[in-house]
Parts: C-alpha cells; sequence; structure tokens
C-alpha cells in the first residue's frame, strides 16, 4: 500500500450487496490454505440474501471498505449494550490481503465508534492467520467458546478506556435484556429432565454465578451446560427473570458464553 493509496469506510448500502457476497466467499475460501476442511465461511458468508438482510438490518452496522473508491472488503460491527462492541466479521478480497488494509479498517472503524469502551471478537482456534491479525491489533485472548460444533473458538477483546461496560451481578434486576456479566462458578446442580409445555424433554443444570456484588443462579437449557469448560464464565446477551421470588440469569438463542482463561 503507498501512501497516496486512499482507504475509507462508508456504510453498505443494498446495491453492494452482491459485490460484498462475492468478496466474502473468495475471502473466507482463501482460509483454507489455513486448516479450514474444506470450503466454508461463517453463516450466510456465501449469500445475497444474508448479506442484503444484514446491510439493512439496525442491529449490526456493515460497513465497506474501499481503497480509492473500489469495494475491497466488509466489516460487520454490532453492540451487545452500551459502550460494549463487537467485530461481527471482516473480509478482504484476497487480491489485497496482506497489504496492511485489514489494520487499517479496524482503525477507521474505532474511529466512527469513540463511544466503544471494549471491543471484543471470536475466531476458530485452527485460524492462526487471524490470531496473528488480531494481536497485531492489541486484541488479547481472555477465553474460548464452545458454540460451534467440532472446533472451539478463539475469544478476544481489547478495552479502548479504562471503563468498563460490564455490568456487575449485584445490579441485575428483573426483566433486563442484553445482560453481560462476568464470574465465577461457586455451585452447580445435577442436570435434570423436565417436560415442556410441548411435551418435550428438556435438560436443565443450574450454576451459581458470583462476584464481588452477589451472586445469580444462572439456567442452563440441554446442551448449553457443556458451553461452559472453566471455572470462570462470561455471559452476553443474557436476560433476567424472577422465578419463585429469585433472580435467574438465562441465555438465549443471541446469547453467548464464554469459558474464561
Ligand atoms: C483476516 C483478514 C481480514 C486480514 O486482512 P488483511 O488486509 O490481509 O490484513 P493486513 O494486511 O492488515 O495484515 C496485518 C497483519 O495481520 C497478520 N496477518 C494477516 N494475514 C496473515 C497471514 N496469512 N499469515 C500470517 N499473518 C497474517 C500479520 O501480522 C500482518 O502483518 P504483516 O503484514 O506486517 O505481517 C483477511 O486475511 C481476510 O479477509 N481473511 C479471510 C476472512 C477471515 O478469516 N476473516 C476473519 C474472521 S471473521
Amino acid at each position: 500500500m503507498t501512501d497516496s493509496d486512499s482507504i475509507t469506510i462508508q456504510r453498505a448500502e443494498k446495491q453492494d450487496a452482491a459485490t460484498l457476497t462475492d468478496i466474502s466467499k473468495r475471502a473466507f475460501h482463501s482460509d483454507t490454505d489455513f486448516g479450514t476442511e474444506g470450503t466454508g465461511g461463517p453463516p450466510g458468508y456465501d449469500s445475497i440474501e444474508w448479506n442484503s438482510k444484514n446491510i439493512v438490518a439496525n442491529f449490526v452496522h456493515y460497513y465497506k471498505i474501499l481503497k480509492n473508491e473500489r469495494v475491497v472488503g466488509g466489516f460487520i460491527s454490532g453492540t451487545r449494550r452500551k459502550g460494549y462492541h463487537v467485530c461481527e466479521r471482516i473480509f478482504v478480497d484476497p487480491d489485497y490481503q496482506h497489504t496492511g488494509l485489514g489494520l487499517q479498517a479496524f482503525k477507521l472503524i474505532w474511529d466512527k465508534h469513540p463511544e466503544a469502551q471494549l471491543w471484543t471478537l471470536g475466531t476458530p482456534e485452527w485460524n492462526i492467520p487471524t490470531k496473528n491479525f488480531y494481536e497485531k491489533l492489541g486484541f488479547v485472548q481472555i477465553g474460548f467458546t464452545y458454540d460451534v460444533p467440532d472446533w472451539r473458538g478463539r475469544f478476544y477483546e481489547k478495552r479502548m478506556t479504562s471503563d468498563s461496560p460490564l455490568q456487575e451481578i449485584g445490579e441485575l434486576g428483573d426483566g433486563m435484556k442484553q445482560a453481560v456479566v462476568e464470574g465465577t462458578i461457586t455451585k452447580r446442580s445435577q442436570p435434570r429432565h423436565v417436560t415442556s409445555r410441548k411435551g418435550e424433554t428438556l435438560t436443565v443444570t443450574e450454576v451459581e454465578l458470583s462476584d464481588d456484588s452477589g451472586s445469580i443462579t444462572v439456567v442452563l437449557w440441554n446442551e448449553q451446560e457443556s458451553l461452559i469448560q472453566s471455572d470462570r464464565i462470561r455471559i452476553e446477551n443474557g436476560y433476567v427473570k424472577s422465578y419463585r421470588g429469585a433472580l435467574q440469569l438465562s441465555v438465549g438463542k443471541w446469547g453467548l458464553i464464554i469459558s474464561l482463561s
């Protein structure tokens, strides 16, 4: 990349969907050089429909990365709660990779979101190039995720300020959504079976999660229990409900459990 190259980011528009899908497909297929079995990518990476939907969605910001006004990549960012930002996806056209574009794109995104106190992201453990890339950007690996079958994900964060957007367990209240907390598992019940209203047999396990401010029962359904592989965890996108007079924290479809190192 020369000094005269102009790298910019702009919000993607619906008419960019086909170009961004083509770049995404080629970018993720280029990962096969580094250990994926066969070609593949994250959900929707090769679907124009998925990319169109996310471009107009209000729960993420979909940016296009431009080099001298040509679209050369995409960046999807999300927010779990105020100050807690997530890089959902970044991809750069293989013809333009290893020229510093990815690093530059992140810096432009950080400038666009000065309200972010923390950025997080996940990447498959087998993907050594992305590990090098994120560490070069100052991301620190704080744990692993186990929500994708057959491999574990490295979970990274980069703190942008000394303020933390995480909540304390003692602050959680009935009806809260988008809770982000971390703590130590201080009790774990034996899994038990219950029958749902639809007649399905479900397995429920309760764990007690504690920090300096208090404790809460986390309710885990079916295989969610296997996502906990260490004594300390972080929960993203949890929701709180009162059940028989006590607060319970659940992790829904859009939630995430991170086993902290
Ligand atoms: C990951 C990705 C976005 C990086 O973008 P990029 O523009 O190629 O990255 P940069 O040129 O800014 O790379 C900067 C640094 O990252 C590291 N890096 C990038 N690609 C690497 C590779 N193939 N092998 C080793 N290190 C690599 C290096 O430390 C590099 O610094 P250097 O050039 O001084 O050695 C890009 O490779 C990509 O689109 N990959 C496929 C999609 C993907 O896996 N996305 C991430 C998961 S959502």
